[in-house]
């Protein structure tokens, strides 16, 4: 068990990303939003009558529901990325057979036959490793999915947090850059494989109580994902870090993953399938058509909508003065609009008056001040929650770079909380 107020050493906790050392975190690095200091801080006891479960919107790979679990509270997420959702649900399943994976992956390194062509793989995939490296990556992966045993999920998270520690271009996290070669810092895929699937093991070992929790797959701004909870008890807290705006495209960001195991094949597909669900968050997500439908839906939260016109009319402004500018001006209300979706979405799976804390941060395109988090709040105040309050976790950093320009600008992560309408 771990206490709240315990904040692991400095180093820990990576700036904007899952830790690669926590356990359960350290199973395949995603981009949580939540150091670990930020983590301790939002699991905040006094804010939780624990007569329900924790409440996750944005739930990613889980680091909110397996935190949840060291204080034996249930947790409920949400998550849009279908396989990241599986990721989560892996994490929080009922404690498995642990020597069952251990021996299953020894007997998968025993049988695997590195593939003999690698032509068919996807070109990006191909473009990450060299022939050898990916001929054994590939032979594991078809040996895994030849399997249909309970370990097979295991498994396949093993690989594919594998991929990034054997792939000879820069692929650090988030975005592949496989123009750039690097020297792998692992060339072994079986050792590397194994030490992987240890973690997992070790981690799953270490647990004292099974976890108590649901992942729904889905978009968590549309009340068809939360369908399945109908009569089941409400939250007693929501603890969250939602898509910061202007940061990652978390479709994108898994890319090497999602065509190296299959599930698809083009980027076309990737989008219809992976990121259909997502909050549009960036100016790759963001159209015209999106913009203007969001900019009338928001006509319905006239303070929100007045923030968002005054921003986007300075942004737009903005971009004028540029040759290819990025349109912001177009994300910020599909943003705004989908984040009152969720926080409507939120209000019924919490009992009335519970707390909940987003952890989120603001920022300047264009040298434009976006304040998300307030932002966020005045959305929820203008939807009846109530009792705001704002906590600086630390500075972001003074710069803001886009398109070739750099502003100076002091940029925050603050925690924010409010509570649902009704106390
Ligand atoms: C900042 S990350 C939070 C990650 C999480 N804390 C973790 O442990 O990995 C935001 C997450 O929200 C997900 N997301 C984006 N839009 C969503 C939506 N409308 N419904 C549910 N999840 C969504 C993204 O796929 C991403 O995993």
């Amino acid at each position: 068990m771990t206490s709240a107020l315990e904040v692991p050493a400095a180093g820990v906790g990576v700036w904007n990303g899952t830790s690669t050392k926590a356990a359960f975190d350290r199973w395949f690095r995603y981009p949580a939003g939540l150091s670990q200091d930020a983590l301790a801080r939002l699991f905040d006891h006094d804010r939780n009558p624990h007569e329900g479960p924790v409440v996750d919107p944005f739930c990613g790979a889980g680091t909110v529901g397996t935190r949840a679990a060291c204080f034996d509270w249930a947790f409920v997420g949400a998550e849009a990325h279908p396989e990241i959702a599986e990721l989560a649900r892996l994490k929080l399943a009922p404690s498995p057979d642990v020597d069952a994976i251990v021996q299953a992956g020894e007997e998968l390194l025993a049988s695997a036959v590195p593939v003999e062509t690698i032509d068919a793989e996807h070109e990006l995939v191909r473009r990450c490793f060299s022939p050898d490296v990916l001929a054994a990556l590939t032979g594991l992966r078809d040996g895994i999915q030849a399997g249909s045993s309970a370990e097979v999920p295991y498994l396949k998270w093993a690989l594919l947090a594998t991929l990034r520690d054997v792939a000879n271009v820069k692929v650090g996290w988030p975005y592949l850059r496989p123009g750039l070669a690097r020297n792998p810092p692992h060339t072994d895929v079986a050792a590397r494989y194994r030490v992987r699937l240890g973690w997992m093991a070790d981690d799953l070992r270490a647990r004292t109580s099974d976890p108590v929790a649901e992942i729904l797959q889905g978009d968590s701004g549309d009340a068809k994902t939360w369908l399945r909870r109908e009569g089941e008890p409400k939250g007693s807290v929501a603890l969250t870090s939602p898509p910061y705006l202007n940061n990652f495209d978390y479709a994108d960001a898994t890319r090497l993953e999602m065509f190296f195991w299959g599930r698809n094949a083009s980027w076309a597909e990737m989008v219809a399938d992976v990121r259909s669900d997502m909050l549009i968050a960036t100016t790759q997500q963001a159209t015209v058509v999106g913009a203007d439908a969001a900019t009338s839906s928001l006509s319905e939260l006239p303070k929100a909508a007045a923030t968002v016109e005054r921003l986007t009319t300075a942004l737009a402004e903005e971009r004028g003065k540029r040759r290819a500018g990025k349109a912001y001006d177009r994300v910020l209300p599909e943003y705004a609009l989908g984040i009152s979706r969720v926080l409507r979405q939120l209000q019924w799976q919490l009992e009335p008056g519970s707390w909940t804390g987003w952890v989120v941060g603001d920022s300047a395109p264009y040298g434009i001040y976006v304040d998300t988090p307030g932002l966020i709040q005045n959305i929820a105040l203008e939807l009846g929650y109530t009792n705001p309050q704002s906590e600086i976790l630390r500075s972001r950093g003074l710069r803001w770079r886009t398109n070739g320009t750099r502003h100076q600008m002091a940029l925050n992560e603050r925690l924010i909380w409010m509570r649902t309408p009704g106390s």
